[in-house]
């Protein structure tokens, strides 16, 4: 096994080169950039917008079609769930909403009202099935007006890096934030320093039982795309990219083999990185519904989208941090502990639990192109 130190310095001299080159594959940001530019019919515009909504390990599982003149029907594609992690869907879902939520946002900048029906032919339990998860139809109103937050949408980025803990987020700004989620959500934030030090001692612990349970590991493992290549190839998941990156698995010290070893040096950087991240977190925000029927959920992802959407136009950086939220029954003791610590319960749990602060912008995730999620 060779020493951190040795790596590094064999680093610094092969990141260079392993960093050059042409970008190969499709170009896996492209949908960031004029999003609709051309499209002439304005379900299609909006669509394009919708794309860029966060959602779990970035599977992007929304299909939709066009019937008619103004309708929408999103559907999920039941091969990008998350069984392991995410075994009732729930967050899945939350990705629906928050892909409702910008789709509707981007109607109205159009002057188009999105009337949503959620679940309208019922709401699927256990788990999802074929039903649709919403009906939209996009209806001209004068009175639409267009939402400031629309400007965020491509600013708005999953930020995984430390927060800077000397300028935490003011009261005001946080407050802006849980403000964002309207009822009968409720949205709150944690910056005490004892309920803090409570929140990453947990989430470092459902951390550690995430990478520890095989199921839920490998389940992430299969989904991170290493380097340009894979990143092009698949233009989902989690990108892991950078000269560090393309350097280690020049060395084959970073592979899907390497990271499914939790004792591999990928590994074990990842976690110190990760856990380093968390530490340094100077609030909480978190969102939580009167239940958890699959209406509260898609209202929750909706209510996600602008809360970060509003973090975003403030300058400040959300990173959920879902590990201790997740169903799996070998995160039973921290999801118990999460949930207690804030006011929540298994009837009407947690939806979201997420980091905020500032830090340097993150660059865009991958998005696979409005192609991809409509059905012929
Ligand atoms: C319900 C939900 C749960 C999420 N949980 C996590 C998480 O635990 N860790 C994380 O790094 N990102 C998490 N994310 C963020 C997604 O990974 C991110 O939205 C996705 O990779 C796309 O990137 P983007 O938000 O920068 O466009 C979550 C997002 C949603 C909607």
């Amino acid at each position: 096994m060779p020493t951190r130190r040795h790596v590094l310095e064999v680093l610094a001299a092969a990141a260079p080169l392993a960093a050059c080159g042409p970008p190969s594959g499709p170009d896996p940001v492209a949908a960031w950039r004029n999003p609709g530019a051309g499209e002439t019919d304005p379900r299609r515009w909006a669509l394009a917008h919708a794309i860029l909504a966060p959602n779990p390990h970035n599977r992007q599982p929304w299909l939709v079609d066009l019937p008619g003149r103004d309708e929408i029907v999103l559907h999920v594609d039941r091969t990008r769930l998350l069984p392991a992690t995410d075994p009732p869907n729930r967050q899945i879902v939350l990705g629906c909403g928050a892909f409702l939520e910008v789709l509707a946002i981007a109607a109205a900048q159009r002057g188009l009202r999105a009337d949503v029906t959620p679940w309208p032919q019922g709401e699927p339990q256990p788990v999802l099935d074929d039903r649709p998860v919403a009906h939209v139809r996009l209806a001209a109103d004068a009175s639409v007006r267009p939402d400031p937050l629309f400007a965020q949408i491509l600013r708005r980025h999953t930020n995984r890096q430390p927060f800077d803990l000397k300028r935490p987020p003011a009261e005001a700004e946080l407050a802006a934030i849980t403000a964002a989620a309207s009822a009968p959500l409720t949205a709150g934030s944690v910056t005490d320093a004892a309920r803090r030090a409570r929140l990453i001692a947990v989430g470092g612990e459902g951390f550690r039982i995430e990478g520890a349970t095989t199921a839920t590991h490998m389940e992430s493992v299969r989904l991170m795309r290493i380097g340009r290549e894979e990143i092009a190839r698949h233009r989902d998941g989690i990108a892991l990219e950078g000269p560090m990156i393309d350097g280690l698995a020049a060395l084959g010290l970073m592979s899907h083999k390497t990271l499914a070893d939790p004792k591999s040096f990928a590994s074990r950087s990842g976690e110190d990185m990760w856990l380093k991240m968390l530490a340094a977190t100077p609030a909480f925000v978190w969102l939580r519904g009167p239940d958890n029927g699959r209406a509260t959920q898609l209202a929750a992802g909706r209510a996600y989208a602008r809360m970060q959407l509003t973090a975003t136009a403030q300058g400040l950086s959300l990173h959920p941090w879902s590990m201790t939220l997740q169903e799996f029954p070998e995160m039973a003791g921290p999801y118990r502990e999460t949930q207690a610590l804030l006011d929540a319960s298994p009837a009407a749990p947690l939806q979201m639990l997420v980091r905020a602060g500032r830090a340097k912008p993150a660059g865009p995730a991958p998005r696979r192109g409005l192609a991809e999620h409509i059905r012929a």
